[in-house]
């Protein structure tokens, strides 16, 4: 994934652990790179060894650390680095719900080599949503949690997200309920 991925990681660590904290994780995983370059691709597996080191370093279930860093995503980087495309995005949860099929065709104007997520939204009922995510890659589920969770923060507006299942024929499938209240 592009390097501003583990950039994000290692923000989220030393903004709430501190930098020492960071390196321990960075160490622990086994990564030699003392930075990671915004737009350069690093191998997927060095993300995932971050996540796996952070999780053991911090004792907290990677689950929760992918949940935490899909708001970190949303709050911290979205909404302060890519402020335009973030309201591009939609002025409601639902809204930005609806046009996330369409979001990293944008991203890609910046991240061109970008392997992206691909969603389905589907509307149930006033404020309800099923929402499809398809991957090439495997893991990401309770980070697509963090996100939906960090965008109704940023849209301040209530949640409850439910896995409802997970498949894996060809891409990973996961299929998520939204209730927005
Ligand atoms: C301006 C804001 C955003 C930027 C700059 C951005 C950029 C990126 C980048 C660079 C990657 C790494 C993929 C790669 O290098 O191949 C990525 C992955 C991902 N993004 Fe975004 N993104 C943004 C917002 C969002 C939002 C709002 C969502 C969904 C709610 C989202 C969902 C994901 C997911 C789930 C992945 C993991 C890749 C996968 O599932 O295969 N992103 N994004």
């Amino acid at each position: 994934m592009y390097g501003v991925v583990n950039q994000a990681i290692q923000g989220l660590v030393e903004d709430n652990f501190g930098r020492e904290t960071w390196v321990q994780i960075r160490n622990r995983a086994g990564v030699d790179q003392e930075f990671f370059l915004n737009n350069e691709s690093y191998d997927d597996s060095i993300t995932y060894d971050l996540v796996g080191a952070a999780s053991e370093i911090l004792k907290v279930p990677a689950r929760n650390i992918l949940i935490d860093f899909g708001k970190y995503w949303i709050l911290k980087v979205g909404y302060e680095k890519y402020g335009d495309l973030m309201k591009a995005g939609g002025s409601s949860l639902e809204d930005f719900m609806f046009n996330l099929p369409n979001f990293h065709g944008r991203i890609m104007l910046v991240y061109p080599n970008l392997s992206p997520p691909e969603f389905k939204t589907e509307k149930i009922g006033e404020g309800h949503l099923i929402l499809n995510y398809y991957s090439h890659r495997e893991g990401l589920t309770h980070f697509v949690e963090g996100l939906c969770l960090g965008l109704a923060e940023m849209f301040n507006e209530k949640l409850t997200i439910t896995l409802l299942d997970s498949t894996n024929d060809q891409m990973w499938h996961d299929r998520f309920e939204l209730l927005i209240h």
